[in-house]
């Protein structure tokens, strides 16, 4: 649990740009569900591979620079996991978690059995967006994405980042979207930076498409006070963004983490600090954040576990 990313400062949550410089330029993380998150990506891509993988053709270039990058990151910071050797263009890569060793050309798609962000993608937990930089406009144009907090990839692809996030309540009213729009732009080739996004989930599933909704959305109705400790889970992104200097493009990874509600506030700063923040939570946050149909009882859960542990 301790390393859980725990996402808040304060006892207030708005939307604002709480991105930060990365103390650490590292696209992924290797964690203790590494094995069984893999299998659940591979199952998911083979048994709905354009809900899971999108790409434009023009991605292709950009996404051999990704694939370069996180094979980068995975031999750097797991040396005893992942393995490269490079005869020139002829790479070896050796994921040893898995026990595979993978062949390949690189810039040949040929010599790949997908694309390359699929490829990679299929090496690591997070989910891995690619957005592509012209006319001074940032796109979606390839992604691989399992996980996603209730958006579809297939519905996104080719849009640019303020039409991404035009449903966000107030983001537009108070310029957030340009804002965010011209950090991006800015963004700089060796100077990642990284976000916490979080939500609540009835449940603990990680594949939270929007194409899915009807299998996953109901349960919210199901939360009382009694079992909210059991199943409701708080969901944390972790976010990074790193520029690509070849493409110019950036980078965006996504980790996602869930923690039970009753493990989560085992720590005492984390439930005082939680409890506030929901109590406070503005009306049109917690409706976009799906969480209207089950707040009340959290907060009645929340404040009894209070009690219980003062
Ligand atoms: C550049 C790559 C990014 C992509 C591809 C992306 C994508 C998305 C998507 C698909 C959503 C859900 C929108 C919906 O309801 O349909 C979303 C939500 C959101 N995004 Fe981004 N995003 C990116 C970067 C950022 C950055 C840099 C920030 C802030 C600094 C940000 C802030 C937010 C916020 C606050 C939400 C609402 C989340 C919530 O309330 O749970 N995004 N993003």
């Amino acid at each position: 649990m301790n390393s859980f990313p725990y996402p808040f400062k304060g006892d207030v949550y708005r939307y604002s740009n709480n991105s930060t410089l990365l103390k650490v330029p590292k696209s992924i993380d290797i964690t203790d569900t590494y094995v069984d998150e893999i299998k659940l990506k591979r199952d998911l891509l083979t048994k709905y591979p354009k809900r899971c993988f999108q790409s434009q053709s023009h991605s292709i270039k950009g996404q051999w620079e990704i694939l370069e990058l996180i094979i980068d990151h995975l031999t750097t910071y797991y040396p005893t996991e992942f393995l490269i050797d490079k005869y020139g263009d002829d790479w070896v890569f050796r994921n040893k978690i898995l026990d595979e060793k993978h062949h390949f050309t690189f810039g040949d798609v040929d010599t790949l059995p997908c694309e390359p962000l699929d490829f990679i993608g299929r090496h690591v937990q997070e989910d891995l967006l690619f957005m592509m930089q012209r006319d001074g406009d940032l796109f979606l144009d390839a992604g691989q994405l399992c996980f996603p907090a209730n958006w579809s990839l297939a519905f996104n692809l080719g849009m640019n980042f303020k039409e991404i996030h035009h449903p966000i309540p107030g983001f537009k009213e108070e310029s957030l979207d340009n804002r965010i729009n011209n950090f991006l732009l800015r963004l700089e080739a060796g100077n990642p930076w990284g976000r916490k996004n979080w939500s609540l989930m009835a449940g603990s599933r990680l594949d939270t498409s929007l194409e899915t909704f009807d299998q996953w959305g109901q349960d919210r109705k199901k939360v009382t006070k009694e079992n909210a400790g059991d199943v409701v889970h708080l969901r944390v992104e972790d976010q990074k963004l790193f520029r690509l200097p070849g493409s110019n493009g950036i980078l965006f990874t996504i980790h996602t983490h869930l923690i039970s509600l009753d493990e989560f506030t085992t720590k005492r700063e984390w439930l005082v600090q939680f409890y506030q923040i929901l109590q406070e939570l503005p009306e049109y946050i917690t409706d976009y954040k799906g969480l209207s149909l089950f707040k009340k009882q959290v907060l009645d859960y929340l404040k009894e576990r209070h009690q219980e542990i003062r």
